[in-house]
């Protein structure tokens, strides 16, 4: 696999682990360079936001951990998972064909199914981001036998969409290369174009949304995504919130 610049530069194989997030973070602490590349062709305890389980049958999806070590503030994080999801739409799109989109703040969407998602975990050290784990999932030649009968409404792959197998290390490499393009333009502070780039693959503007959030559940209509990333909900009020991270359901 041929992947330029700094993401990438040690990659990790591994057939089977409990999770290439928990992985990596272990290496994160242990000193792993940034750009270290850790992926899996199974998990069997893949971690999924908010605690939940991410379905990883063996051989058929992409399971990825990414360790980037950004001089950044934690507020800062959500830019990590915005850029992440765009790479990895644009990787999608550019392999397969297939349109995928982003729902705020970290699902790649086909239509209203899970096409996959982006977990990200920082390691703070005095207020400030030592290292972030950003770990992929990408469900790309699964069938619909591979996931269990309660997901079959929500979730997809590329393949049960396409009707094509796709070359899974091609997705792989293209994803990482993106990863690296946005990430030095994030160093930029070119996020701008990121913004807009986020903006044309998304979702989720200008739907109405339930987003429940630690601090409660809103309603309203996504209105826009700030320079941080964080999302700007127009309530039945008029009035603006920002929230910063959060589980977001699309009403119509
Ligand atoms: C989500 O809930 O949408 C995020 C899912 C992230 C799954 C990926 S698979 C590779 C990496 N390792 C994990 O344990 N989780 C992430």
């Amino acid at each position: 696999m041929s992947v330029a610049g700094g993401v990438g530069r040690e990659i990790i194989y591994l057939e089977s682990i409990d999770s290439t997030n928990r992985l990596a973070m272990d290496l994160g602490d242990k000193g792993a360079v940034h750009g270290t590349v850790v992926i899996a062709a199974a998990q069997t305890k893949g971690r999924g936001r908010l605690g939940r389980r991410w379905e990883s049958p063996a051989g058929v999806n992409i399971y990825m951990s990414v360790i980037l070590r950004p001089a950044l503030e934690p507020k800062d994080a959500t830019l990590l998972t915005i850029l992440s999801s765009v790479a990895c739409a644009r990787a999608i799109r550019e392999r397969t064909g297939l349109y995928a989109q982003i729902k705020w703040p970290n699902d790649l969407m086909f239509g209203d199914k899970k096409l996959g998602g982006i977990l990200t975990e920082i390691r703070l050290i005095s207020g400030k981001i030592l290292f972030a784990v950003i770990g992929i999932g990408i469900n790309v030649n699964a069938g619909r036998e591979d996931f269990p009968p309660e997901l079959s409404d929500t979730v997809t792959s590329v393949m049960i969409e396409t009707a094509v197998k796709q070359d899974m290390d091609k997705i792989i490499s293209s994803v990482l290369n993106n990863l690296e393009g946005y990430y030095n333009d994030f160093l930029k502070k070119e996020s701008l174009t990121l913004l807009d780039e986020w903006r044309s693959l998304n979702s989720t503007l200008g739907r109405h949304v339930r987003v429940a959030t630690g601090g409660g559940t809103y309603l309203g209509v996504a209105h826009d995504i700030d320079d941080n990333g964080m999302l700007i909900l127009r309530m039945s009020s008029g009035e603006l919130r920002k929230i910063s991270a959060g589980d977001l359901n699309i009403l119509r």
